[in-house]
């Protein structure tokens, strides 16, 4: 049997940082289903970077888009930002997107000694998929924001853990994924309106991204690639 944990949010990753485990990356709104959508559109690769200088540095380099968020916003200066609907293009076929964003690309810094895949809506079929395909325990890793847990992650890795523990593989012993299940149960009927009230949707809202929101919980598409970390870059998987 396989162990399944749920880490609510990236500052509590510690408690969970040991061994060598299957890390599934979530930060829902939205720097996974923006990851899951570029690969989607057919990017080449990914390198998540900590800071918008260290992205600038890509800035002129042949074969490389830029894209940073902080605090929701685009940076000005950088081409992409943070929005899903930027890459549904060909501009982005074959090219290595170097991304930071606020808390989804720290989380998968963070996560680099285990084996780290990145995980949304939009490739949750395939995330399943590959994770009965592995024999590690899981760790679900909600980014969450800025240190605190959200509920579009936790609401994700109950969608995700009540598909893993219907299987014969996978015990928890963590209260975080019976708690995410309870919320995925309450919230799977109208994911848009059950986060009404929550933070980073309304973040989103006052700054007119709301298509974004509703994209990134019920995704108009599913993708089949698993963007895997290996070394310094995130490279499509497809089983
Ligand atoms: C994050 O990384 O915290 C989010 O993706 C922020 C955002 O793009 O809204």
């Amino acid at each position: 049997m396989r162990n399944l944990s749920v880490c609510l949010t990236s500052d509590l990753f510690h408690h969970y940082d040991e061994g060598n485990k299957l890390v599934v990356v979530v930060d829902i709104l939205r720097a996974t289903s923006v990851i899951s959508t570029a690969f989607h559109y057919g990017i080449k690769d990914l390198i998540a970077v900590s800071s918008v200088d260290t992205a600038k540095k890509y800035l002129n380099k042949e074969n490389y888009i830029v894209a940073a968020e902080r605090n929701a916003e685009p940076i000005e200066g950088i081409p992409f930002g943070n929005s899903p609907f930027q890459y549904m293009n060909e501009k982005v076929k074959e090219k290595t997107l170097v991304l930071t964003t606020t808390n989804g690309t720290k989380s998968i810094k963070l996560a680099k000694n285990h084996e780290v895949i990145c995980a949304s809506f939009v490739n949750e079929n395939a995330i399943v998929n590959y994770i009965l395909n592995s024999d590690k325990d899981v760790v679900i890793l909600c980014s969450g924001w800025k240190g605190l847990p959200n509920m579009e992650d936790s609401i994700f890795a109950g969608s995700l853990s009540e598909k893993l523990l219907k299987t014969t593989e996978f015990l928890t012993k963590c209260d975080s994924v019976l708690s995410s299940i309870s919320l995925w149960n309450s919230s799977s009927d109208n994911l848009f309106d059950f986060l009404e009230n929550s933070a980073h949707r309304n973040r989103l809202k006052h700054l007119n991204m709301e298509d974004d929101t509703k994209f990134c919980l019920s995704p108009n598409f599913m993708s089949d690639i698993v963007p895997i970390l290996m070394g310094d870059k995130i490279i499509p998987y497809e089983s």
